[in-house]
């Protein structure tokens, strides 16, 4: 079987590239290295002892996938092409919505003329907002507070919608809570562009002396220990979970959203001494105000994954954090960059 990877030079479509050749499947890439390095794919390609069809173009050029479809011939999509910065698709959401929507309904014509129609699609837990309660549940209100929130739901509408022609399409939104660590080789990992935006790179570049220190926002959050609370999910465990979706595909013209978490919460505080176990190294932190659009507390209930897909998370916090710490200490500078700050 061939599946089509979109993003699989990225953190998450790497891994799941990775994942789908050691279970035996043939994988091509669509990716236009937007926030990425094919260097990615040599590591996953050496790694996995097998070789992956890499297309470099932007999904939202039809003709070009138009020709790959006709070349190629897929059995499913794992669709993971977007931009996903908060705070940028608030400075940049035109761009934001071009680039993720335009993308996504020239994927889904091309499939459909194609008679291409299972879809894993990348959304998020960020589709909840501030959410009334937790553990999440799938039938939880939805609200996006920004564009980038706002593409994940409009794209998660398009795939319910198609799902109504009754035209055979398998549609599946895995809502990923928040994907930390790396492959446990170390030589592929997450390579975040600049300052990272999230916690775990944060820390990492703190502990291998890239960044200075680390900020908390806030410790006056109704959680445990007053800093903000998510669900850490391993990346090698998110990408079994696609795997998994793409081996008990939904069923035809019904569509499916799952959540990708490990039913956990942790805090800031709890990462921070999780990294310094795996590390070794001292995290210098200080804490500094809220950042705005964060909520409290925010963690899965992963039951309709391991009802669906049988999948649930193995891997732990302390797991996530060694191979974070293998990655970037192998890598200081990920894939190639030059260190940019002190
Ligand atoms: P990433 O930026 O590492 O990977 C995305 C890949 O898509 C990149 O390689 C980029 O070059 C490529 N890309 C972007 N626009 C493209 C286009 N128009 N044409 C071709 N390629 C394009 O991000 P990631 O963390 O691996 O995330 C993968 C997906 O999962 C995204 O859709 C993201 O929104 C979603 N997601 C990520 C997280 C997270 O915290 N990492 C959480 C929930 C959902
Ligand atoms: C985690 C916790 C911060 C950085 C974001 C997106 C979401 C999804 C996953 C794509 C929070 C605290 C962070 C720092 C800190 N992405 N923190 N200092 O905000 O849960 O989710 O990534 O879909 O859409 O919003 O993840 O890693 O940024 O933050 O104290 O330097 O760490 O306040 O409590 P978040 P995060």
């Amino acid at each position: 079987m061939r599946i089509l990877v979109t993003g699989g030079a990225g953190y998450i479509g790497s891994h799941t590239t990775l994942e789908l050749l050691r279970q035996g499947y043939e994988v091509s890439i669509i990716d236009n290295l937007s926030n990425s390095s094919s260097e990615s794919i040599k590591r996953v390609e050496e790694l996995a002892n097998k070789k992956i069809s890499f297309h470099e173009f932007d999904l939202c050029n039809k003709k070009s996938l138009e020709k790959c479809f006709v070349k190629e011939k897929y059995d499913a999509v794992i669709h993971f092409a977007g931009l996903k910065a908060v705070g940028e698709s608030v400075e940049k959401a035109l761009y934001y919505y071009r680039n993720n929507l335009v993308s996504t309904l020239t994927l889904l014509e091309v499939m459909e003329k194609n008679n291409v129609k299972n879809l894993v699609f990348s959304s998020s837990a960020t589709i909840y907002g501030d959410p009334e309660t937790v553990p999440i549940p799938e039938t939880a209100p939805k609200q996006a507070t920004n564009p980038y929130g706002q593409t994940k739901l409009m794209i998660e509408q398009m795939l319910e919608d198609i799902v109504q022609t009754k035209n055979d399409w398998q549609t599946t939104s895995l809502r990923y809570f928040n994907p930390v660590g790396a492959d446990s080789s170390g030589k592929i990992g997450e390579d975040p562009n600049g300052l990272p935006n999230n916690l775990l790179p944060f820390v990492s570049q703190v502990a291998v002396g890239k960044l200075a220190e680390l900020k908390i926002f806030g410790n006056d959050y109704p959680t445990n220990d007053g800093t903000g609370v998510r669900d850490y999910i391993h990346v090698s465990d998110l990408a079994k979970a696609h795997v998994a979706a793409i081996k008990k595909p939904a069923t035809k013209n019904k569509y499916r959203a799952i959540n990708i978490g490990t039913g956990k919460g942790t805090s800031v505080l709890e990462i921070v001494k999780a990294f310094e176990l795996a590390s070794g190294i001292k995290i210098k932190y200080k804490i500094v105000g809220r950042r705005a659009g964060d909520i409290a507390e925010c963690y899965a209930n992963p039951e309709k994954a391991k009802k669906l897909l049988g999948w649930q998370a193995i891997k732990n916090i302390n797991d996530a954090c060694a191979d974070a710490w293998k990655w970037q200490s192998k890598n200081p500078n990920g894939y190639s960059k030059i260190v940019e700050h002190a």
